[in-house]
């Protein structure tokens, strides 16, 4: 658009004239913040920018019902680190526990019966449909119109791409029918297959890479800095699933996705309520059969429990809900040849064999590397260097050495030599017997180790630094500027590095600008991603957040590992008490907040400015928060696992064995010695009348 109406004065212009110049005005103030923020070349002065802005607000003014939904008074800047808004979820977005065999399905139906306490004679009708294999997203509607699209991200915190997503003709910007107030849809964007192989042909003749299949491109063509991008590609977008909603959509799965449907989305299509464990195979045989004919992705099949009045008394754990879970088709497989077998040190010490390929294409994906495991697969396969052999690649897993083609096998070939040295350090290998992982005992000592669990520390779950990854770790490393995770924070307020590094190849003002604002921006950190930051053995992201949430601080986590280290200490019981945590993660625990060569790594991160923040207080309002339960007998109305999930869920810490710190004793039918117990530590039991009056209250 030329001068044309940016010339006539506000008051003057008609409705339309307006609704059309917002839109220019949009486009152009999102373009110079672009170039300003994330291109760091403004294209115009700061006068002339203020001034579209000015007069961007001015007509929002006189025609307030005109304001964009993209308006750029609503927004300062464009965020400088990845070039998108965090956005939190208001409900975690969860992932899905996955099922292998027919057995582990049925064993699914029977831990729900289980935990909702129901008779064998009652009907589980579950509805199933099919996994599609693309890009999560929520899409948040206030008042049925469109308010905020993210991607899934870590969980917790997703990324703003709502521009994004509002080019994608499935994603309405205005919902049909009466739908609730507040409603957040989850679904998949994908790529149909059809588009996929157009816009590979494209990105070839044009001198770019393909993309390796659709659910990359979903992902590459969502996150496009640029919407104009995004627009060009023709992506779908199927809803699945919902989070916050301020009115229930039905009774049943099947009735909410109708609903949906009425608003206008595109559901899931292909879906049917099961009513036996024969009725869910069949459906995944015949999705199975019908995969190429669909016209888009589907890496396998998801069952949901179809009563949401069940669906929401089983909850669900900190990674997955317990109503539902998938089941994935079987791997791809490809052969080819082994080139040779290198060993990598981790960053706990295990030492990984990884056979590096010819490189083939297992199940649309180009593969040229494998992990054998460790020493005992190698036994077992046998595997060597020059061997033919078979790869498979299952979901998101890293692919894998199946087997091997003895008729393949080179007549020099020697069987493979384990190393009994660390190939990083030279230390002599450990392996404890009841482990399969041979383990480099040096601990940080050891570079290779030291290395890896810098890298892990800025991972995507972890402090999630943008813009660090391995390949700018292994530069700084190497000249010893970052060794350990407290460098990170110290050479990002060294003015005179920072200069240096945007002198140098790769790098520049924006990358190094942006690199610290990443930096800074992880000082202030959530104790659960500290703690799984810090890599602990056997503190996963599931142990981090439930350890997280029983210590609530890391001064008091710290208090509890170092006092943990006598086994009949409180402290000790405590731990053991916290959902996952065992004998195991208690030694690591106490291993790695006392050992002086971890406990330093987190002493500088502090003394750096890292600000460990307190977990969030569960639910203060409860009775139960914060209370200590320990359960006996059998409770008549609800199973155990669903009575220790609602007490946690209202902030009660579970622990197995009564002790001074228990509260409360909750006694159902039977259980004798634990009663005895309570009564003579002068614990209040509760008959599970009681106990589900304070679940109410
Ligand atoms: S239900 C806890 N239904 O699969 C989330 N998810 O592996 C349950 N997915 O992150 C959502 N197709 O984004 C559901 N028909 C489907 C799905 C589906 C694909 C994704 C989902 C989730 C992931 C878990």
């Amino acid at each position: 658009m030329t001068a044309g109406t940016a010339a006539i004065a506000v008051a003057a212009l008609s409705r339309e004239e307006a609704r059309s110049e917002l839109a220019r005005l949009a486009a152009a103030i999102l373009r110079h913040d672009r170039a300003y923020y994330i291109d760091d070349a403004p294209k115009i002065s700061d006068a002339d920018y203020d001034a579209l802005r000015r007069r961007n607000s001015e007509i929002e003014e006189h025609w307030p019902e005109l304001v964009r939904n993209d308006s750029p008074s609503g927004r300062v800047g464009v965020p400088p680190t990845s070039g998108f808004r965090k956005v939190r979820h208001p409900q975690p977005m969860l992932s899905l526990d996955n099922v292998f065999t027919n057995d582990e399905l049925q064993e699914f139906v029977e831990r729900v019966r289980k935990f909702l306490n129901l008779d064998p004679a009652v009907e589980i009708a579950i509805a199933a449909e099919p996994k599609i294999d693309g890009l999560s997203a929520s899409l948040r509607y206030d008042d049925g119109e469109l308010a905020v699209g993210a991607t899934r991200g870590d969980g917790r915190d997703g990324e703003d791409v709502t521009r994004n997503l509002r080019t994608i003709a499935a994603v309405p910007e205005r919902l049909q029918g009466r739908p609730p107030a507040r409603l957040e849809v989850r679904g998949e964007v994908y790529f149909p297959i059809e588009s996929f192989h157009r816009l590979n042909a494209e990105q070839l003749a044009s001198g770019k890479r393909a993309f390796v299949n659709p659910r990359n491109a979903a992902a590459g063509s969502v996150r496009q800095i640029d919407p104009v991008i995004t627009a060009e590609r023709d992506l779908g977008f199927f809803v699945h699933s919902w989070g916050e909603t301020s009115e229930t959509l039905g009774d049943t799965v099947t009735e909410a996705r109708e609903r949906l449907a009425g608003f206008g989305f595109n559901v899931t299509p292909g879906t049917e309520v099961c009513r036996d464990i024969d009725a869910m195979v069949r459906f995944a045989e015949q999705l199975y059969a019908d995969r190429s004919e669909l016209g888009f992705d589907v890496d396998g099949i998801v069952y949901k429990v179809d009563r949401l009045d069940w669906q929401q008394r089983l909850g669900a754990s900190t990674r997955a809900p317990r109503h539902s879970v998938a089941r994935k088709f079987p791997a791809e497989r490809a052969k080819t040849r082994v080139l040779s077998i290198d060993v990598q040190v981790g960053r706990t010490g295990a030492l990984t064999p990884v056979a590096s390929l010819q490189p083939v294409t297992v199940g649309g994906v180009v593969v040229g590397r494998a992990t054998l495991h460790n020493r005992d697969e190698i036994d077992r396969l046998d595997v060597r260097e020059g061997d033919l052999v078979t790869v498979q690649r299952a979901g998101d897993v890293i692919p894998q050495v199946v087997d091997v083609d003895l008729d393949g096998r080179p007549e020099t070939s020697a069987p493979f030599e384990f190393p009994e040295q660390c190939p990083a350090c030279g230390r002599p290998v450990e392996r404890e017997p009841d482990e399969v992982v041979t383990r480099c005992p040096g601990g940080r000592a050891c570079e290779a180790q030291a290395f890896q669990q810098l890298v892990h520390f800025v991972s995507r779950n972890a402090l999630a630094i943008d813009g660090l990854g391995e390949r700018q770790l292994r530069a700084f490393w190497d000249r010893r500027d970052i060794r350990e995770p407290a460098d990170i924070f110290r050479v990002a307020e060294d003015e005179q590095w920072l200069q240096a590094l945007s002198d140098e190849k790769g790098w520049g003002p924006t990358s190094v600008h942006n690199l610290r604002t990443a930096i800074r921006g992880a000082r202030d950190v959530a104790l659960e991603r500290f703690l799984f930051a810090l890599g602990i053995r056997h503190v996963g992201q599931g142990n981090a957040a439930q350890l997280a949430r029983a210590a609530e601080s890391l001064g008091r986590l710290m208090e509890l590992a170092e006092r943990a280290r006598d086994p009949e200490t409180p402290e000790y019981a405590e731990l053991a008490g916290v959902d996952g945590i065992g004998a195991a993660q208690i030694r690591a625990l106490v291993d790695h907040f006392t050992d002086p060569s971890t406990r330093t790594v987190v002493d500088n991160l502090r003394a750096a400015g890292v600000n460990v923040q307190d977990a969030e207080a569960p639910a203060a309002d409860s009775p139960l928060s914060g209370r200590t339960l320990v359960f006996t007998g059998t409770l008549a109305g609800l199973s155990r696992n669903e009575a220790k999930a609602r007490a946690e869920a209202l902030g009660a810490r579970v622990a197995s064995a009564v002790s001074a710190k228990t509260d409360y004793l909750v006694a159902g039918e039977g259980g004798g010695a634990k009663r005895r117990k309570a009564e003579a530590l002068n614990i209040e039991v509760l008959d599970e009348a009681a106990f589900q009056k304070l679940l109410e209250a």
